[in-house]
C-alpha cells in the first residue's frame, strides 16, 4: 500500500470526524490527534525516509496537501463552532421586548401639601400672594409684638418649645403658629396695603394625640389697607369656604377672643358628614369650627409700621391638616407624621 493511499484514508477518517466536532475543546483534542508533532500526520511522515529517493518528492507534496486539507478543514470546522457558540449565547441573552416594562413607583404629594396647595390656589384667585416667613422665631414675634407681653395669660393657650439661649439673652423659640408672620409682612410693605397668605410650620409642645401633634401646619391670612372692614372679612372666609366645600356650604361667625385680633372671630362651616344634623364628628353641634380671624388689632398694626387711624385689617389662622381631616375623613392627626406608605398612597 503507498504512503498516497494512507494520507487518502487518513484525510478522509480526519475529516469526518471533524465534522462530528461541536465544540472547541474538541477541536482541540483533534488537533493534537491528526496535526500534533506526536499526531497521526507526523507518524506517517516518519515512513518518508523509507521511501526510495525517487518517490519522495511526489510522496512530499502529497503529505504538504494532506497537511494543508487538514489545516483548512480546521479552520473552517473553527469558524463553525464559534458562530454556533455565538448563537447560543445570543438566544438565551435573547430579550422580549414585547413584555409590558416594570412601572417605576411614583412619589405623590402629601395630603398637608395637597391642601396646602390648594387653599393657596384659592386665595391665589383672590389676590393673595405667598409671603414666608421663619420657624425659629423671638419671643417677642411670636408673642409681644401681637399684643401678648410677658405674662399675659393668652400665652398659656401656646405651649411651647424654647431653645437655649445664654441667660439675658431674648428668648428664641419654635413659632406655635404663624401669626409672627403679620409682623415679618406689615414690616416689609409698611405703609403698602398688603395682601398675603402666610403658609408654614408650626411646634407646640404638646402631648401628642389623636387631636394634637406637636408638629403640623398653619395657613395665615393679612389684608392690610385703607377701610378693610369685618364685611370684607366676611366676604373672604365665605367665598374661601364656598370653593373648598361647594357653593351650598352654609357657614357661620362666633365671637372669640385672640390677643392680636379686635374683634375676634372664628369660623365654622356646616358638617358636611351629617349635613347639620349631629353627629360624632361634629360632636353633635352640626358645625365644624375651620379657622380663627378678625380685623387686626391696632397695636398689632402699629408694631407692623402702619397707623391705626389710616389703615385697618382683617387676618386669619387656620390649619391645613384639620381641614385634610375633615375633607378625607382622617381620625388621626399622627398619620400626617407618620411616614406610613399606607395612609400617604391614599392620597395620590
Ligand atoms: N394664631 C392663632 C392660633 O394659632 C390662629 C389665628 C386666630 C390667627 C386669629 C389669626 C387670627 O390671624 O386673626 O391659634
Amino acid at each position: 500500500m503507498s504512503i498516497g493511499d494512507d494520507l487518502q484514508r487518513l484525510r478522509e477518517q480526519a475529516v469526518s470526524q471533524l465534522d462530528a466536532t461541536h465544540d472547541s475543546a474538541a477541536l482541540a483534542e483533534w488537533k493534537a490527534r491528526y496535526l500534533g508533532k506526536q499526531g497521526e500526520l507526523a507518524r506517517l511522515s516518519r515512513g518518508l525516509g523509507a521511501l526510495a529517493p525517487a518517490e519522495r518528492p511526489a510522496a512530499g507534496q502529497q503529505f504538504n496537501a494532506t497537511r494543508g486539507a487538514l489545516e483548512h478543514a480546521l479552520s473552517a470546522a473553527e469558524q463553525r463552532v464559534k458562530e454556533a457558540a455565538q448563537r447560543d449565547a445570543f438566544e438565551a441573552e435573547a430579550l422580549d421586548i414585547t413584555l409590558p416594562g416594570r412601572q417605576p413607583a411614583l412619589g405623590r404629594l402629601h395630603p398637608s401639601t395637597q391642601t396646602l396647595r390648594t387653599i393657596a390656589t384659592v386665595f391665589g384667585e383672590m389676590g393673595f400672594q405667598i409671603w414666608e416667613s421663619p420657624e425659629v422665631e423671638t419671643d417677642a414675634f411670636n408673642f409681644g409684638l401681637l399684643n401678648m407681653p410677658a405674662d399675659h395669660p393668652a400665652r398659656d393657650m401656646w405651649d411651647t418649645f424654647y431653645l437655649d439661649t445664654p441667660p439675658g439673652d431674648e428668648r428664641v423659640l419654635l413659632r406655635t403658629h404663624t401669626s409672627p408672620g403679620q409682623i415679618h409682612a406689615m414690616r416689609h410693605y409698611a405703609p403698602q396695603p398688603i395682601r398675603v397668605i402666610l403658609p408654614g410650620k408650626c411646634y407646640r409642645y404638646e402631648q401628642i394625640t389623636a387631636r394634637h401633634e406637636m408638629q403640623f401646619h398653619q395657613v395665615e391670612g393679612l389684608a392690610v389697607g385703607e377701610r378693610i372692614s369685618l364685611a370684607d372679612l366676611k366676604g373672604t372666609l365665605v367665598g374661601f369656604a364656598r370653593r373648598l366645600y361647594g357653593q351650598a356650604v352654609r357657614t357661620r361667625f362666633r365671637g372669640s377672643y385672640f390677643p392680636f385680633t379686635e374683634p375676634s372671630v372664628e369660623f365654622d362651616i356646616e358638617c358636611f358628614l351629617c349635613g347639620g344634623n349631629g353627629c360624632r364628628v361634629c360632636k353633635h353641634s352640626g358645625w365644624l369650627e375651620i379657622l380663627g380671624a378678625g380685623m387686626v388689632h391696632p397695636n398689632v398694626l402699629r408694631n407692623g409700621g402702619y397707623d391705626p387711624a389710616r389703615v385697618s385689617g382683617f387676618a386669619f389662622g387656620m390649619g391645613p391638616e384639620r381641614i385634610a381631616m375633615l375633607r378625607y375623613g382622617i381620625d388621626d392627626i399622627r398619620w400626617f407624621f407618620s411616614g406610613d406608605e399606607r395612609f400617604l398612597q391614599q392620597f395620590g
